[in-house]
């Protein structure tokens, strides 16, 4: 069958998985000669649809790794999306730690939403909490790797007719569903993040624009500073402010990006392909 539209299909917070999927979809597009589309579900206001996708449509969808599983908070509108057929390349991004489960879930999502994955992919990137943590990545090495996944998908979805061969599983520990990485206090502790939220120092000039980033819409819209609603630690307040206001105060957070840090910040954690 003729594919007709590749869609980049993704939640990014920071921006590196749109980068990781945009790269994945352009190439795929060009190699089958498809319309690219495009829709960012970052937002709340993008939460309320979906595309309406058939078997002439590829998805590559991406989200990024969070406690080893697909943020727990998408999980309600990523139940609601379906696939109508449409072949799917599912894609991870993670902090130089580890993706652990979260591709097996986006796999096994996608699988159980009517889309066909032929192909998968994990890509490390500079972490959310970080500057240093896979600093700058993905770069031109990561994005060489991304279009190595499109051209992947592209000989597998060329080589079938209807539907797809079943693509190998890949999970932790044989388990699609492990538990949540759980990070730990300098006491050996297990330290709750949900009550954690970043500051707002003098220097916030009130441009506005963490509200209008913030993929929860959890800022109160008349002040930067309140947060309202749920905040996940996304870091799109950290890392857009154009005046670096935002900052994180508690001991248990500081504790567990240091010692990320002091464990991966020495090497450059692989991605990983699989079809
Ligand atoms: C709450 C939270 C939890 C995270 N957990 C992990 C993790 O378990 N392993 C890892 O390597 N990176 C982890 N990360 C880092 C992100 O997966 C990584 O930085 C990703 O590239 C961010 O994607 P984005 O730029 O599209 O928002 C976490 C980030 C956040 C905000």
């Amino acid at each position: 069958m003729k594919i007709e539209r590749v869609w980049a299909i993704y939640f990014s917070a920071t921006g590196t998985t749109e980068k990781i999927v945009k790269t994945v979809s352009a190439r795929l597009a060009e190699l089958l000669g498809a319309e690219l589309c495009v829709y960012d579900f970052t937002s709340p206001a993008a939460r309320e649809g979906f595309p309406g996708l058939g078997p002439a449509d590829v998805g590559v969808v991406g989200l990024p790794t969070y406690a080893g599983r697909l943020p727990n908070l998408m999980l309600p509108y990523l139940q609601s999306i379906r696939g109508g057929g449409a072949f799917a390349v599912p894609v991870v991004t993670f902090g130089n730690r580890a993706y652990d489960n979260s591709l097996a879930e986006l796999k096994k999502l996608l699988e159980e939403h009517d889309f066909h994955p032929v192909a998968a992919g994990a890509f490390s990137c500079e972490h959310s909490f970080s500057y240093e943590l896979g600093k700058g990545r993905p770069d031109a090495d990561d994005l060489a790797e991304a279009e190595k996944l499109a051209e992947t998908a592209a000989d597998k979805i060329q080589s079938t007719s209807e539907s797809c061969h079943p693509m190998p599983d890949f999970v932790v520990d044989g388990n699609p569903e492990a538990p949540y990485f759980q990070p730990q206090d300098r006491y050996g502790n297990k330290f709750d993040f949900r009550r954690v939220k970043p500051l707002t120092s003098d220097a916030c000039i009130g441009c506005g624009l963490c509200i209008r980033s913030c993929p929860m819409g959890a800022i109160d819209p008349s002040d930067p500073s309140s947060i309202t609603g749920k905040c996940i630690k996304c870091c799109s307040c950290f890392k857009k402010c154009p005046v670096s206001a935002k900052y994180f105060e508690d001991e248990g957070y500081l504790h567990h990006k240091d010692e990320l840090e002091f464990l991966y910040g020495g090497r450059r954690a692989e991605n990983k392909i699989f079809y």
